[in-house]
């Protein structure tokens, strides 16, 4: 009897003292603001916590392609990545769009990049979460990257090509999980547009005789390494940022660095490959829209 009287006793006082700090942590960081009785649109908004499991920016990477004016493809991408990429809420979209290479600095080039830009920024005029970036010069994958990091606010952050539809869903905060238990392993996930098994057993060969690792599984998610390639991916702001300071601002696609191994004869294994986030060949992750090739089509 004396025992449960005691029990209760301390049960009493661990739980007053519990609901203490939860009420001292409460004073803390309410935010007290006077309500107006007539005005219902007065609530108390709860503190955006930029949680790297719910957000991240998206940059969406854009060059004139046969079908601009037109926005349709890029429309289509951005609609897909909003609807497959799960567990974000409301993401930050920056649309980083490249100047004419001088082999296609015509008049009629011009005036076509121009419309582009314009019909996306009036597509788009309403739309707080998205920002469009224009280079004025050619300054390839790399450059364009670079100048739209200088708006990321978020550790992690896509790279999403305006071509590629996202046709599969990706579980945003499940590879966080896993890139956040290994940060030195999974530096660099990409999305799979539909590689053969063929192709990647040879290249794991090469893997294997350089001695990485082609596997890795994490709390039961599957990634396979590939190698790097400018298809959609997600990494840290981080990331970029070591590649910028190895690669210097000479504007270049991006695989130049990556799959030319004389330049780095020994690139470490996770900076230098990417995993392929549950790679299955028979259902790819992207589709690509395919801009280089494809007719005008009337928006
Ligand atoms: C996400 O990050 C952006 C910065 O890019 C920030 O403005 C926004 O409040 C964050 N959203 C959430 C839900 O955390
Ligand atoms: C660009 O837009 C202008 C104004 O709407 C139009 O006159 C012109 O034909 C368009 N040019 C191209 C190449 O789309
Ligand atoms: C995404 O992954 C997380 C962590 O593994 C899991 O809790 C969640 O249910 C998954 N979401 C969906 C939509 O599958
Ligand atoms: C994933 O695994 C790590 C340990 O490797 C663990 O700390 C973490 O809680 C796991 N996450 C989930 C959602 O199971």
């Amino acid at each position: 009897m004396n025992k449960l009287i005691k029990l209760l006793i301390i049960a009493v006082m661990v739980t007053s003292s519990f609901l203490h700090i939860v009420v001292s942590n409460m004073d803390k960081n309410q935010i007290v603001i006077p309500i107006d009785c007539n005005d219902n649109s007065q609530q108390v908004q709860p503190t955006a916590i930029n949680s790297i499991y719910n957000n991240a920016t998206i940059i969406v990477l854009s060059s004139l392609i046969p079908t601009h004016p037109s926005i349709y493809m890029i429309e289509k991408t951005i609609t897909s990545i909003r609807n497959m990429i799960q567990g974000l809420s409301n993401p930050k979209i920056i649309i980083s769009i490249d100047g004419l290479p001088p082999e296609k600095q015509i008049n009629e080039n011009f005036d076509r990049l121009q419309n582009y830009t314009h019909a996306l920024r009036k597509r788009y005029h309403n739309d707080i979460s998205i920002q469009i970036l224009t280079q004025y010069k050619n300054l390839h994958i790399n450059n364009c990257i670079r100048n739209a990091l200088e708006y990321v606010d978020t550790k992690y952050v896509y790279i999403m090509q305006h071509d590629f539809e996202m046709v599969r869903i990706v579980n945003h905060t499940e590879i966080i999980d896993a890139m956040e238990n290994d940060p030195d392993t999974l530096q660099i996930v990409r999305f799979d547009k539909g590689v053969g098994k063929g192709k990647l057993r040879n290249y794991h060969a090469v893997l294997k005789q350089r001695g990485c690792h082609d596997r890795w599984y994490k709390n039961g998610t599957k990634f396979v390494m590939g190698r790097w390639s400018d298809n959609n991916h997600l990494t840290t702001k981080d990331y970029y940022e070591r590649v910028f300071r190895k690669i210097g601002s000479v504007s270049r696609p991006l695989e130049h660095f990556f799959l030319d191994t004389r330049r780095w004869p020994d690139l470490d294994c996770y900076f230098g490959n990417q995993w392929m986030y549950d790679w299955d060949p028979k259902n790819p992750f992207l589709h690509h829209l395919d801009g280089r090739n494809t007719e005008v089509i009337q928006s």
